[in-house]
């Protein structure tokens, strides 16, 4: 009897024409490029313009992952798009992109994990399409991050960038289930709402009436991080039956540098099996990890059977992994 696996064959990316660097921030608040570059790694971020959406960010990395799949919008089944910072409270920013893109069946929403959402996307959207719901989908993770930030809050706004990025996910019928076969093999998911309050925004449309802005306890949001990130990969490699040196890419989300290196020196692996764009594009929540992938699909770091291992944390707290066969 066949299974079923879903496999990525496309996927796209788009950020901001805007780039602003660290020492431009020093012009705003009190910080400096060497505090930003030592603390975090980052060096400079993309902003998105005046009038320029979630959506279009999303459309715009959405378009290029289905031209690279061979595909039409209107063959999709479904789209899952994660994002914190939607359009509008209603109705969620996939059904536009949905629109755009000419998709007149199936199902387009959102998924609110912060930045684990691109992780709860691709396993939203696997989970479907494992059971019979569609074919093709689009899973998008678009972020205009920067509209959320105080700009006078130098411990938050150095951290965070807009942009988008996307993968063409397609189930295919499979003999067997084995961790050389194609596709994704698995994510695992996880929360702890008892940290909601480490990492939130203060407004929202049932409390303030206001969007709010991000408000962070950087020290504990790390140590968990860095604790939470160590167990999801050691959790999706057993589950799997592989090993740390099965893994050719580490794609994880690009929050900080040092989070970063930490998960990679516990896996073992050496910094160029691991995929960083922190420095370039700051922390883009759930647009970070498909920013990551596409740049080194597009560069051709990762090739037609790599093993490529995707983690992340956020606000919640929420993290996941997804460990996938390219
Ligand atoms: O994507 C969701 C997950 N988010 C994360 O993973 C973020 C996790 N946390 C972090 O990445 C780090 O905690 C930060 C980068 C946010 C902060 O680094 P840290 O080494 O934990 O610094 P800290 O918060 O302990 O602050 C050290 C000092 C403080 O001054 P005092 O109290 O020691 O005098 C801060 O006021 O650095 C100060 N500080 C700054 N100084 C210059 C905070 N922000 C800045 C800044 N420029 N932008």
């Amino acid at each position: 009897m066949k299974a079923t696996r879903c496999q990525v064959i496309g996927c796209g990316s788009y950020l901001p024409e805007t780039v602003v660097t660290n020492d431009e921030l020093a012009q705003r608040v009190d910080t400096t490029d060497a505090w930003i570059v030592q603390r975090t790694g980052i060096r400079r971020r993309h902003i998105a313009a005046d009038g320029e959406r979630t959506s279009d960010l999303a459309l715009a990395a959405g378009r290029k992952a289905l031209a690279m799949a061979g595909v039409r919008g209107e063959d999709l089944d479904l789209i899952v798009l994660a994002t914190t910072t939607p359009d509008q409270t209603f109705p969620a920013t996939a059904v536009r992109v949905q629109s755009a893109l000419g998709m007149r069946h199936g199902a387009a929403f959102d998924v609110q994990a912060v930045c684990s959402g691109f992780v709860y996307a691709l396993s939203v959207a696997d989970a479907l399409m494992r059971t019979g719901q569609g074919k093709t989908a689009l899973v998008i993770g678009a972020e205009t991050f920067s509209r959320l930030l105080d700009w006078q809050d130098r411990s938050t706004c150095v951290l965070f960038g807009d942009g988008a990025g996307a993968v063409v996910l397609r189930a295919e019928a499979v003999d067997r289930l084995d961790a050389d076969v194609r596709g994704l093999l698995s994510t695992h998911l996880h929360s702890d709402g008892r940290w909601h309050d480490h990492l939130y925004v203060d407004g929202g449309a049932s409390s303030t009436g206001t969007i709010g802005h991000v408000r962070m306890n950087g020290r504990e949001v790390f140590k968990h991080a860095v604790v939470n990130l160590a167990a999801v990969v050691d959790e999706a490699l057993a589950a799997n039956g592989l090993s740390p040196e099965d893994i050719d890419w580490l794609v994880p989300h690009q929050a900080n540098r040092r989070i970063i290196d930490a998960t990679a020196k516990k896996l073992g692996l050496s910094a160029d099996r691991v995929v960083a764009t922190v420095e370039d594009h700051a922390n883009t929540s759930a647009a970070s990890i498909p920013l990551a992938l596409c740049a080194a699909v597009d560069d051709g770091r990762i090739r037609p059977g790599h093993l490529v291992l995707m983690e992340a944390m956020g606000g919640g707290f929420t993290w996941g992994s997804a460990l996938l066969r390219w």
